[in-house]
């Protein structure tokens, strides 16, 4: 309420001075007029990852207040569920109604409008425009994806406690200014392992959640690995009533019903994150072969396997059994995934030979996309003839002349700066260094189109940062990996190379560390940040 307060103390100031020229009255000391009775509150926007462009106003902010509505055009469907999800926000901490209605025609004073625009093709699928004045904000884009990312650009502008689950008294003022954004590439994404330790419903939510809060736009889940079997396959019952009972270090295990993974997936989609299942093949296997040993070349006691070790399992390519097997599960995870991609790992692979590796992926890639989807493997398959449609995920090392020679684009992981399972110093409990240590400037400073020799603005897709399971058990690990590296990544996918800096960065996301206090979001207090 302190704009509020501000212009009432202005007023009666005023009254005072008015007061003074009365003969009668007492002699009084003049106020300042312009001079606000409480410090006023920091409106420096402090948005991540970093619009395209952002221009600050000169008026004053726009204040939420108790008659605030946010109008949505009439007749777009798919406005009105942003909009309560804008109102929604809103409500919980501020206890205003905040009213979402439809109106065509110019919107009252003292609303948020949100507008979708057929002559704005040039903000993409995902740009959006905002501007704020002090009686109005305007946000406008060509998709309603756009208009998702622009309401998540809103909420970083208020204030960290806009994110609070209980009523609070603040000024919920949002800065003057226009902002007009859109993503420099179309895949930014986070993966998450539920082989090795899984993961609950509400966890994987949970994550969803950080996601769309800095504007990345893929969730790539893998179900699978020598660990644990995560996901119920109809036609092979077993995977799950045998496969799933396992974990990495001992302990229950578990796996997500058809139906949980579609909560998932429809979780996801309402905040425009498309779902990317993974079943990892033909190695990191061991869980599905424990149910279906005839699958292997070499048969060993299929007893579940809880250790670190990788590389020794996998699936035999010169079975027919095999490819039945991967039939009957790619035929199940397509049906039930509407995201255009499916993932099938193939990293990793150190027991058969190359030809066995060669037709075995591409086999796997012809069942993909039998059943109508893209394939994704990690860049060993790159080894194999790949489709120009299928997409490589670089991790490690140099595939990119082997994509790029089939017309394949890249998905950038690369280890040394993307993977949020590595140690952020010695020092840090979880994860591992296999790459090395991965502070947050790591994941910061790289540049993707230059990452590799061969790569331009336009082969690369994208960038995903990996969250491996070993040492990560639950969503608060998960999030102690990922803040403040996520949202470092997400600014190298999202904001052109030229409006990138680090220490703007660093002291943009170190104000977002009351926000994550709000949302109940472990976080590791880097001592590269100036919280
Ligand atoms: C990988 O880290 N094995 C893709």
């Amino acid at each position: 309420m302190k704009y509020v307060r501000f212009h009432t103390i202005t007023i009666i100031s005023g009254l005072l001075l008015v007061g003074a020229c009365r003969p009668a009255a007492p002699p009084v000391t003049p106020q300042p007029a312009t001079k606000p009775a409480v410090k006023p509150i920091d409106l420096t926007p402090r948005v991540v990852p970093q619009p395209a462009s952002l221009t600050r106003g000169t008026g004053a902010p726009f204040v939420i207040t108790a008659t605030t509505g946010i109008v949505v055009d009439a007749g777009a469907g798919q406005v009105q569920p942003i909009g309560e999800t804008l109102a929604m926000l809103l409500r919980k901490s501020t206890s205003f109604p905040v009213l979402v209605s439809q109106a065509g025609g110019t919107a009252a004073p003292g609303t948020i409008r949100l507008r979708l625009a057929n002559d704005r093709q040039s903000l993409g699928e995902e740009g959006y425009e905002l501007t704020v004045a002090s009686d109005s904000v305007v946000l406008v884009a060509y998709r309603p994806a756009g208009l998702f990312h622009g309401v998540q650009t809103i909420r970083q502008l208020l204030p960290s406690a806009i994110e609070s689950e209980i009523g609070l008294e603040r000024d919920w003022a949002i800065p003057a200014l226009t902002i007009a954004d859109q993503p420099r590439f179309p895949w930014r994404g986070g993966m998450i392992d539920v082989g090795r330790h899984f993961l609950t419903v509400r966890e994987v939510q949970q994550f969803i959640d950080l996601l769309a809060l800095y504007k990345m736009n893929v969730l790539h889940i893998h179900l699978t690995d020598d660990q644990g079997w995560r996901i119920q396959i109809n036609s092979r019952p077993r995977l799950t009533a045998v496969g799933s009972l396992s974990q990495m270090g001992g302990g229950p295990g578990g796996f997500f019903t058809q139906q949980d993974y579609t909560d998932i997936v429809r979780y996801a989609q309402a905040r425009y994150i498309t779902v990317v299942p993974e079943i990892e093949m033909p190695g990191h296997s061991w869980a599905a072969l424990t149910t279906y040993p005839e699958l292997t070349c070499k048969p060993r006691p299929p007893d579940p396997y809880t250790g670190p070790d990788l590389g020794w399992s996998a699936l035999c390519p010169d079975k027919e059994v095999t490819y039945a097997y991967i039939d009957d599960v790619i035929k199940e995870v397509a049906a039930i995934t509407p995201g255009p991609y499916l993932h099938i790992g193939g990293d990793e692979v150190a027991s058969l030979s190359d030809s066995q590796y060669v037709k075995f992926i591409g086999r796997a890639q012809d069942i993909v996309n039998k059943y109508g989807k893209v394939m994704i493997g990690w860049e060993e398959i790159t080894k194999a003839k790949l489709k120009p449609a299928t997409i490589a995920q670089m991790w490690k090392s140099d595939s990119v002349t082997a994509a790029l020679s089939y017309g394949s684009k890249l998905i950038l992981s690369p280890a040394t700066h993307a993977y949020l399972d590595m140690q952020y110093t010695p020092e840090t409990e979880l994860g591992l260094h296999w790459s090395g240590y991965v502070e947050v400037r790591d994941a910061y400073d790289w540049n993707p189109a230059t990452f590799a020799p061969g790569l331009t603005e336009s082969n690369v897709l994208g960038i995903e940062a990996p969250i491996w399971g070993e040492t990560v058990r639950n969503i608060g690990a998960v999030n102690y990996m990922s803040v403040p590296r996520l949202p470092a990544l997400a600014e190298v996918g999202w904001t052109p190379q030229a409006g990138r800096d680090w220490d703007s960065f660093r002291s943009r996301i170190a104000a977002h560390a009351p926000r994550w206090r709000y949302l109940g979001v472990n976080y590791y207090p880097s001592p590269q940040i100036p919280w």
